[in-house]
This record gives C-alpha cells, sequence and structure tokens, in this order.
C-alpha cells in the first residue's frame, strides 16, 4: 500500500511528467518545413503522391496537438514557387490533396476555432482551389483560437518582392527616409504574424528552401531526420524541448 508522500510510481511519474510539460516555454510561433513524403512513400514502394496523403493526414494531426500544446500561431509550407518544376502529375495530384484539404478544414477548423490564412502568390492557382481558400479564410477570419498559415506557391523571395510592390501601391515608399522595416512587415502576407520562434524541418535537409527569408531572421532552427508522415505530437515535443534549451540573445548580450 502506498503511503502519503511516499512514491506512487505510474502516477508520480505521469504527474512528474505533466509538470515538465507545465514548466516548458512554449514558442508562440512554430514554422515547419514539412519534408520527406516522397522518400517516406518510395521507402514503402509506394508512389511518391501516397507520401503526401499521408503528409496530410500528419498536418491536420499536428495542428490539433499545436492547438493543445498551447503554440499560438502555426505556419507549414505545403507548396513552394519552385515545386511547380516537379512533374505534371505530381503538381496535379498536389493540387488535388489542397483542394480536398480546404474542404475538410472548413469543417474542421471552424469546429475547432481555428484561423486559417494562405500565405504565398494565390493567383497562380486554379479559380476553383482561389474559391475555396477565399472561402476557408473568410468562414475562420474571426475565430480567435490557433493561428493557422498554409503556405501554397510560396517563395520568400517572391514574398519580398509583392510586398514591395504592395507598398510602392499603397504610395508607402515615396519618401525613401520614410522607409523602414515595419513597412515592408506590413506587406508581406504574414501581416500582423509575429515572426516565428522556431522552425523545424524534418528528413534530413538543412537548408530553408525560400521558407519565410524575412521573418526567419531570429528564429530557432530544428531539424530532424524523421520524415513528414512519421512526424508527431512526440516530435513535435522533442523540438520543443530543444528550443527551451536556446539562448536568444539576438545580438545582444545575456
Ligand atoms: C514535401 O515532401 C512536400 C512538398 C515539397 C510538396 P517532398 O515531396 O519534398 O518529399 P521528398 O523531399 O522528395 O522526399
Ligand atoms: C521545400 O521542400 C518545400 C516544401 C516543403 C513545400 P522541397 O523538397 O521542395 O525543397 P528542396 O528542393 O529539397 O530544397
Ligand atoms: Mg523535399
Amino acid at each position: 500500500m502506498t503511503q502519503a508522500g511516499t512514491c506512487c510510481g505510474f502516477l508520480c511519474r505521469k504527474k512528474k511528467a505533466e509538470q515538465t510539460m507545465e514548466d516548458r516555454k512554449i514558442p508562440v510561433h512554430v514554422a515547419i518545413i514539412m519534408d520527406g513524403n516522397g522518400r517516406w512513400a518510395k521507402k514503402r514502394g509506394m508512389p511518391r503522391t501516397f507520401g503526401h496523403s499521408q503528409g496530410a493526414k500528419t498536418v491536420e494531426q499536428i495542428l490539433e496537438d499545436a492547438d493543445e500544446l498551447g503554440i499560438r500561431y502555426l505556419t507549414v509550407y505545403a507548396f513552394s514557387t519552385e515545386n511547380w518544376a516537379r512533374p505534371a502529375a505530381e503538381v496535379k495530384a498536389l493540387m488535388n490533396l489542397l483542394r480536398r484539404y480546404m474542404k475538410t478544414a472548413l469543417v474542421k477548423c471552424t469546429k475547432n476555432n481555428v484561423r486559417v490564412r494562405v500565405i504565398g502568390d494565390k493567383s497562380r492557382l486554379a479559380p476553383d482551389l482561389q474559391e475555396a481558400i477565399a472561402a476557408l479564410e473568410q468562414e475562420t477570419a474571426s475565430n480567435t483560437g490557433i493561428g493557422f498559415q498554409i503556405a501554397i506557391n510560396y517563395g520568400g523571395r517572391d514574398e519580398i518582392v509583392r510586398a514591395v510592390r504592395r507598398a510602392c501601391e499603397k504610395g508607402l515608399l515615396s519618401d525613401p527616409d520614410a522607409i523602414d522595416g515595419d513597412i515592408l512587415d506590413s506587406c508581406l502576407d504574414t501581416a500582423g504574424i509575429p515572426d516565428p520562434d522556431l522552425l523545424i524541418r524534418t528528413c534530413g535537409e538543412q537548408r530553408i528552401s525560400n521558407f519565410l527569408l524575412w521573418q526567419l531572421a531570429y528564429s530557432e532552427l530544428y531539424f530532424t531526420d524523421k520524415a513528414w508522415p512519421d512526424f508527431d505530437r512526440k516530435e513535435l515535443e522533442k523540438a520543443i524541448d530543444a528550443y527551451n534549451h536556446r539562448e536568444r540573445r539576438y545580438g545582444g548580450l545575456l
């Protein structure tokens, strides 16, 4: 029989785990380069597109996990401005997956109080996909839960070029002395969203691949060998643990 004040085994361990979770600093904004769908599928003798559909399931789960962990913004890289260079059949499959995802998300994100924003140049997407995105963004715009940004036809350089164009159109660049980072910030696709605290890239590559070039200036970078379809809550928590061991100095001294 367990006496008061002595270790009670499982329950004690569980409590300790909960305490560790509570003690952890949760990043406000996590960005993810979801990489490795194709390699994951190939390893299993399946077509690359199977990896993409598994990857889509992982996104849904990680969004829920991120929300439960108290992350306020999650941004995922779904399709880059460079991904059009892939074989037409793969691009088509990815676009169809995105179409399907927008429909599922409309129901799920409305129910779960998630606010969705698609970042990237939407003008090159098929009209029906643009409409589905607009519907999802409008439907969830006043939700107050986690902010979920999906990067589609997104490139960091392209976003900066479009931001400068937008700033020009708004007449914000007429006085060179008045141009500052805040002007550019306010014209980016991510306007109003804090910069990512933590960037995660899956499946071993250690590069940015044109993701959030402006916003990642002081983000902590975390790379894992896990392919995206195998990424789960445990892996997300591991990344958060690593983040908790980083010293963020922003060029100053601690
Ligand atoms: C990430 O997985 C998804 C997209 C880039 C659309 P990949 O398709 O890049 O998979 P790998 O890196 O080739 O394994
Ligand atoms: C980055 O992955 C883009 C997305 C995850 C959507 P890629 O697989 O396209 O990047 P590279 O080609 O390895 O740099
Ligand atoms: Mg890849």
